[in-house]
């Protein structure tokens, strides 16, 4: 456990930021709607009209033509148009995953990580979860899926924000020239992990059980069997794995981690056809959010 008082004061520091602080209430509100049957469109837009950053996005996804547009249909240019158009589920994991966007606007890079490299990687495995728990479990709490691979990581957005100078780098640096796990010079250099953080931070934040359980042990390989996410987890690793295979993105490990965290496929029966498929899906898809600018985390937010 994250028990040492430099990681409470971390996430205290997160509690009172003021982009940090609009992950958990933006979650929130979007649980709420999920859960009120006669919550609607109006309920949903109202949660991003008042920030132009999150707006801006939504606009720009409705009017691609890769997620929303019909090429012989005209531009949208409200918010709640774009939600038509976009689909209720689509245009939620788009609000979350801006509020995610904020965090990740810090400007310095060290060796292989960067701001956008994790943002990269982060919406590149919350694509995969998606595609993945789709294949097997179906559409239902697939969304589910998609914010757990969304946040897994944001123990390194934190550490990033607040600890570069005080032993991040270092961390991350160390474990460049190492080709290990982040996780093992983090402890060196920190005295904490971003799993640890991260939990402290799901349970601070009231996120459900299966996101902060996730965000503690998206590492862990020995995962019980009993564990009650452990499916989910499994599915967050067979992805961390593909991303890295791939090449999208930042990764915290390198390729002997790859390795074993391949070996969740085999408890969830992902044949080498599913992996090509959703391998097939996520290039696109990652292609088509680089053209609509999702990738730039300090654009100037035009629609
Ligand atoms: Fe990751
Ligand atoms: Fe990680």
């Amino acid at each position: 456990m994250c028990g040492n008082a430099k990681c409470a004061a971390l996430v205290e520091g997160a509690l009172n930021h003021q982009t940090f602080s609009t992950i958990p209430v933006i979650f929130s509100q979007l649980m709420q709607i999920s859960s009120d049957p006669n919550a609607g469109i109006g309920d949903l837009a109202g949660v991003c009209e008042r920030d132009l950053a999150t707006s801006s996005r939504l606009l720009r996804m409705a009017n691609s033509v890769y997620f929303g547009r019909n090429v012989d249909q005209p531009r949208v240019s409200n918010i709640t148009d774009a939600i038509v158009r976009l689909g209720f589920r689509r245009a939620q994991e788009i609000i979350m995953s801006a509020s995610v966007a904020l965090v990740m606007r810090v400007q310095h890079s060290i060796v292989d990580y960067s701001a956008i490299g994790l943002w990269q990687h982060s919406i590149a495995v919350a694509i995969a979860n998606r595609l993945l728990y789709r294949n097997i479990f179906g559409e239902h709490e697939s969304q589910d899926a998609y914010l757990g691979g969304l946040l897994h990581d944001v123990g390194l957005a934190i550490e990033h924000q607040f600890m570069m100078q005080a032993g991040f780098g270092r961390a991350v640096e160390q474990r460049y020239i190492s080709s290990g796990l982040l996780l093992d010079t983090e402890t060196d250099n920190l005295g904490f992990t971003h799993e640890e953080l991260g939990r402290m931070l799901g349970e601070k934040w009231n996120f459900p059980a299966y996101l902060t359980e996730l965000i503690a042990a998206h590492h862990d390989t020995q995962i019980a069997p009993d564990h009650p996410w452990a499916p989910l987890i499994r599915i967050n690793q067979v992805s961390e794995w593909l991303c890295f295979s791939l090449g999208l993105g930042y990764s915290d490990f390198s390729k002997a981690h790859a390795d074993e965290l391949a070996h969740s496929r085999q408890f969830l029966d992902i044949t080498d056809a599913d992996i090509q498929q959703t391998a097939g899906l996520l290039h696109k898809e990652m292609e088509a959010l680089t053209r609509t600018g999702w990738f730039e985390l300090h654009h100037k937010y035009a629609a």
